[in-house]
């Protein structure tokens, strides 16, 4: 078991609980026997979760599983993940019903009824079709949080195309290697983005990161910002020319329910990205059956917000695939927190009466910290469910968002789950559990998991270890892209011989055998809910040519969970390592990763703490990086050199 941070130890010193009202418990979606009816027959279970989607041809088999760790799940079975996102709520009648409230960061908005989504998804996967795109080909999004990004995932859905969304924060190093190792043909982005009341550049950035980029035929430009861009002629196409003349009919083919729906990069321990594959009838059964239960969402009355970014996987999961799969109104905000001012989305959750609000533990304690005044400016009445993502949300945020967000009423779902399983995996059940501030508790009914010792042994209530999941579940990634070994390696052989997937995180079981998550054990630090790796970093760091070698940590932080810090070692000659080479080396890391990688701190020192065998021991530089007394130094090659880092940094050099 790796260290665990002070913070994370004072999370396993709190008791309180906070059980449902009996009036929620009464309208809830779950109830606690679905519990035992998953337990008596997992496969049953599945099934009839499934049965809320509109299949085309249906299933003969669950879930095929002899090919292990390659799933198939709904075996035989077809349907269109557009269909049932789109067209099937129209042809029930609710063509008139709101899909989207979307509002833009300067203030213009657009509503967005589910017959108009069904139009513009339509005339996009025409479109896409006319450039000549089929069943299976890859196109790489990197755009801002405008309706168009939505319509490009769907209609490529609709099409059997995969997409691959790039957060619109990376470089184009990061873009381009994603689009390299994927061999998109078509590259989707808008002429810029409004970040904070300005607008910044979009379509430069892809136009760096595509010089010479082989498999890329088109480049697709959304206009958003307005601000001139340069065009390629024979590349570069205006979304509005080529998708508005389009007819608004298109007929979607049923796909094969293991059909690929998409790649997302996240980050893992070695610098390369992984491209976790997801595929169709699997993966939108548990989108769609989380979304209806966790957040406990009525079609048709609930108004619902994520506030993530389509950029990761929640954006995937949470705003795009599970909601509209179950008929949702939701809000999506284009924009930053703060612009123009702090109380922004509480003013919408009034405006717009949002009743579910989902979102990530480091915007909890910014709220925090911006003040308690701010949200009790608002009327917040509507919201009924709350929830976090992310990261393992502090008992003190916990009860902050209940109080002053939630009235002190509104469950808290504190939902665990990653980019590789697709969707939520352990998290209370509103109007079920007794919820605690700062635990995720159980496995959802129908998922499997354990905390077991570097054995593979469960532990008993109390213990902590490894979080595994045990059994197979519908969303679960179905590989990484084009690395078959580096899937099994990464999650498949820690635990080879039970057959477990190894999460990558450490977890404990209290005196109830309710989980804790406890962040992760592996070398991938979580920074504002972001998956970044230390190895990434470094190597950004050593590409500048000033830097010999370097080291990264999370370091625990109060705002973001975890704030990036690392120690560089400059080459003999280079500059003395004043603030302006450390503020080069700052921007570096932001120009070749992105401005979320940009470390919070980097130390200049003479030497790194490494073992016998050249291994930098991380540990010791997390306790200098927290001001922590530096810990057993016994397994240093040289045991001198801590107190080198130490009375360096102390003099400032
Ligand atoms: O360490 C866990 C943490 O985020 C990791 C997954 O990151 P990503 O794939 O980017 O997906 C984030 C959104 C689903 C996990 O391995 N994590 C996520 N949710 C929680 C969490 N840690 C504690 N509590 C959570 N609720």
């Amino acid at each position: 078991m790796t260290e665990q941070s002070p913070a994370l130890d004072n999370l396993l010193t709190e008791s309180r609980t906070f059980p449902p009202s009996e009036a929620f418990s009464a309208q809830a979606n779950a109830t606690a026997d679905f519990y035992a009816e998953a337990d008596a027959d997992r496969e049953a279970f599945w099934a009839k979760q499934a049965e809320r989607l509109h299949w085309e041809t249906k299933w003969s088999q669950v879930l095929d599983w002899t090919n292990a760790p390659f799933a198939k799940w709904f075996v035989g079975g077809k349907l269109n993940v557009a269909y049932n996102c789109v067209d099937r709520h129209v042809d029930s009648g609710h063509g008139d019903q709101v899909a989207i409230h979307w509002v833009g960061e300067p203030g213009d908005s657009r509503d967005i009824t589910y017959a108009q989504l069904k139009d513009e998804v339509s005339r996009a996967a025409n479109a896409f079709e006319s450039l000549g795109l089929k069943a299976g080909d890859r196109v790489a999004i990197q755009m801002p949080m405008v309706p168009e990004a939505i319509f490009a995932m769907l209609a490529c859905a609709r099409i059997g195309v995969l997409h691959s969304v790039v957060f619109g924060g990376f470089s184009p190093t990061a873009l381009r290697s994603r689009v390299d190792d994927q061999a998109a043909r078509i590259v989707i982005t808008t002429d810029g983005q409004y970040r904070r009341g300005k607008a910044a550049p979009m379509k430069v950035n892809v136009d760096e990161a595509l010089e010479g980029a082989e498999s890329v035929e088109k480049v697709i430009v959304v206009r958003r910002t307005g601000e001139e861009v340069p065009i390629t002629e024979g590349r570069d196409l205006w979304w509005h020319d080529l998708v508005d003349g389009q007819s608004a009919e298109h007929a979607p083919q049923a796909f094969d329910s293991e059909h690929p729906l998409f790649i997302l990069y996240t980050s893992g321990t070695t610098g390369k990205p992984k491209g976790i594959l997801h595929t169709s009838g699997g993966y939108l059964t548990q989108a769609a059956y989380t979304h209806h239960n966790v957040f406990d969402h009525k079609a048709g009355e609930d108004v619902y917000w994520c506030t993530a970014d389509i950029g990761w996987i929640t954006g995937h999961t949470y705003i795009v695939y599970g909601p509209l799969a179950n008929r949702t109104t939701q809000v999506v905000y284009e924009g930053t927190p703060n612009t123009p001012h702090e109380g922004r989305h509480w003013e919408i959750v009034q405006q717009h009466k949002v009743s579910i609000y989902y979102t990530a533990p480091t915007l909890i304690r910014t709220f925090m910290k911006w003040g308690n005044e701010i949200p009790q400016k608002y009327d917040l009445s509507s919201l009924r469910v709350l929830g976090s993502v992310g990261e393992p949300i502090n008992p003190e945020a916990w009860i902050w968002y209940r109080e002053n967000v939630g009235a002190n009423s509104a469950p808290i779902v504190d939902t665990w789950w990653q980019t590789e399983t697709g969707g939520i995996m352990i998290s209370p059940l509103p109007g079920v559990t007794a919820t605690k501030p700062g635990s995720a508790q159980k496995a959802l009914p129908g998922i499997s998991a354990k905390v077991v010792d570097d054995q593979g042994v469960e532990v008993g209530k109390g213990g902590g270890g490894y979080l595994v999941l045990d059994k197979p579940w519908p969303g679960m990634l179905r590989g990484i892209w084009g690395d078959e070994q580096r899937f099994r390696d990464t999650y498949w052989s820690r635990f080879a011989d039970q057959g477990y997937y190894f999460a990558g995180d450490g977890a404990k079981y209290d005196a109830d055998g309710d989980v804790w998550l406890l962040g992760r054990v592996d070398d991938v630090m979580n920074v504002s809910g972001h998956r970044i790796s230390t190895t990434e970093v470094e190597s950004a760091l050593v590409s500048h040519p000033t830097v010999a070698e370097a080291a990264v940590v999370g370091a625990t932080d109060a705002t973001t969970g975890q704030g990036i810090v690392a120690f560089v070692i400059l080459r003999g000659n280079a500059v003395d390592g004043g603030d302006e080479a450390v503020q080069e080396l700052r921007n570096h890391v932001a120009k070749e990763i992105g401005p979320i990688a940009k470390p919070r701190q980097i130390l200049v020192v003479q030497e790194l703490p490494k073992t016998r065998s050249g291994k930098i021991m991380r540990r010791l530089l997390r306790d200098v990086a927290e001001n922590r007394q530096v810990g057993d130094v016994t397994t240093l090659a040289d045991s001198s050199v801590m107190d080198l880092i130490s009375s360096g940094l102390k003099s400032g050099k």
